[in-house]
């Protein structure tokens, strides 16, 4: 058969399914089905999540001007990659967080940084909450009494937490993370997180997931334009804007 008869086939078969179709549904809905998987093709695979605050509500900790650029610009930046490499290893159906459980997958460093940058700071966000009066802020719930339970106290857990955290070499990340029950602070370097498994990671491949209850961007693009080169004061301040309600939504949903 030509290739000329075999397409007129097909599209005669085609529009003959869509008259049937149209029949049986009526024209109306046949064009909302169309117009339905039109905007799911053009939908970006990426999106940037809504802020949960305004830009200027975390102030006097962290300021509006950094928060719009650390938000509109570095974000979205990761967003944007994201959607502009395609990937035939990415699971598209899938949660980020399990995107991110296999990244061993993806040979590509453009993905590794940018689906990282992407979930760091859609979690990240969540962890911040307003503190204009500058009220003590301290965990509450389940996580507060696992936080006594495995480092003595609140205290001991903030100063590991804030030396681990001022120490990271560059850019990177520091956790608070729980893995089979326990609270553990741990590193990443770049766009890394404990869900990936990492560069110097020689845990066995059975061991329990670490899962991420706490979050901190040590990148100087998250404090540069208020603190300069003073990362501890930037860390010394984030303690008041943690969103411990929502960490412990993490670790008891964990
Ligand atoms: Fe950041």
């Amino acid at each position: 058969m030509s290739d000329n008869r075999r397409d007129f086939l097909k599209k005669g078969t085609l529009l003959g399914l869509s008259g049937l179709a149209s029949a049986l549904l009526g024209k109306d809905k046949i064009d909302k089905l169309e117009e339905m998987s039109y905007q799911l093709e053009n939908t970006p695979a990426f999106a940037l999540p809504k802020l949960p605050y305004a830009y200027d509500a975390l102030e006097p900790y962290f300021d509006k001007q950094t928060m719009e650029i650390h938000y509109t610009k570095h974000h979205q930046a990761y967003v944007n990659k994201l959607n502009e490499t395609p990937s035939t290893n990415i699971d598209y159906m899938s949660s980020d967080e399990v995107k991110c459980t296999h990244i061993d997958k993806y040979t590509s460093s453009v993905i590794r940084n940018n689906l990282g940058g992407h979930v760091n700071h859609s979690l990240f966000w969540t962890l911040l909450k307003p503190n204009p009066k500058g009220d003590a802020n301290l965990p509450t719930g389940k996580i507060a009494e696992a936080i006594t339970k495995d480092f003595k106290s609140f205290e001991e857990f903030k100063k590991e937490f804030t030396e681990k955290a001022t120490k990271i070499f560059g850019s990177g990340w520091c956790w608070l993370v729980v893995q089979d029950g326990k609270l553990k602070i741990m590193t990443t370097a770049n766009q890394d997180n404990p869900l990936m498994k990492l560069p110097l990671d020689n845990e066995d491949i059975f061991a329990p997931k670490k899962i991420p209850v706490l979050a901190l961007d040590i990148w100087e693009h998250a404090y540069y334009l208020k603190y300069q080169n003073k990362r501890a004061d930037y860390i010394n301040n984030w303690w008041n804007i943690v969103n411990w309600e929502t960490a412990d939504k993490l670790f008891t949903t964990k």
